[in-house]
């Protein structure tokens, strides 16, 4: 069924792993996705960033996509159609108005009270309506479409507690040294913050740029109450190599389906293969 994240997270976190939040580009993915949840017997989270929503026609689109593939591929474990880095309370709206359950308001940007502001609002219209919320503190590093950022900020751990108390959010993304795209190296995760906020706030935290973090970091931070990862770049990376290396070997292909095809399986596996170590497998 189609859920918000509530009950997902918060089963999760109580359970000691993490649900995967798996970024949409094209239906391929959308596919695959949905395929390799159902395969695994877990649930999921669909990341729609706004450009991806845009590309794909906009966030009606997405939905109906979504229902339509959740129908025929009688998808029957727990599925959340998440806005990822809304850029306003009006996108959030617009997200919430199209059927999404779920959507993240990244008012990391402004100033702290502008950011308790905004959230609010954006709380206020997703609860009444059954959608889940989550907010950002911080800067993570790297781009992901309209999402640029030069540095990395990490969040503080006392703006975290305060934002949670005065906003009522269902999850929270503390920025802590985690980046969009391919790390440069290893990461450098703010683990003891991320202990602090996750026994301060008690809530489900979420891991941004999850592509490229090595499974020890990924074990610790589920063990300090991250109950949320991103990954979107390495299903991307994923399905390009797919679809080059058919069109190595087809050079005279022109069927989108002969080269989208090897992409789709790609991204199933790579989903399935985050799945088994976020550890969301098994339990829909
Ligand atoms: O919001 C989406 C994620 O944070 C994706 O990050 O592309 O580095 O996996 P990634
Ligand atoms: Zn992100």
């Amino acid at each position: 069924p189609l859920v918000s994240m509530t009950e997902m997270l918060k089963k999760a976190k109580a359970e000691g792993y993490a649900v995967g939040q798996f970024n949409l580009n094209n239906l391929e993915f959308t596919q695959a996705i949905l395929q390799a949840a159902q395969e695994e017997n877990s649930p999921v989270i669909l990341g729609v960033s706004e450009g991806a929503a845009r590309y794909m026609g906009g966030f009606t689109t997405v939905v109906s996509i979504v229902k339509g593939l959740m129908y025929d591929y009688k998808v029957t474990v727990p599925v959340a159609i998440h806005l990822d880095h809304g850029s306003s309370f009006e996108s959030c709206a617009k997200a919430i108005h199209a059927g999404f359950t779920s959507v993240m308001i990244d008012a990391s940007h402004d100033p702290f009270e502008e950011n308790v502001a905004t959230t609010s609002r954006v709380v206020e219209l997703a609860h009444f309506h059954g959608v889940s919320v989550e907010a950002e503190l911080g800067v993570v590093g790297g781009q992901e479409d309209d999402v640029v950022a030069e540095g990395v900020i990490y969040a503080d751990p006392k703006e975290c507690q305060e934002l949670v108390e005065r906003t009522g959010i269902d999850c929270l993304a503390p920025a802590l040294g985690s980046v969009h795209g391919p790390y440069k190296g290893e990461p450098n995760l703010g683990f003891k913050e991320m202990e602090e906020i996750g026994k301060a706030t008690g809530l489900p935290l979420v891991l941004h740029g999850g592509t490229g973090i090595p499974t020890h970091d990924i074990q610790k931070a589920v063990s300090f109450g991250t109950a949320k990862i991103n990954v979107n770049t390495e299903n991307q990376i994923a399905s390009a190599k797919a679809v080059r290396e058919t069109l190595a070997v087809k050079t005279e292909e022109y069927d989108p389906r002969k080269y989208l095809g090897p992409a789709r399986d790609a991204i199933r596996e790579t989903v399935k293969g985050k799945m088994r170590e976020f550890g969301s497998s098994g339990k829909a």
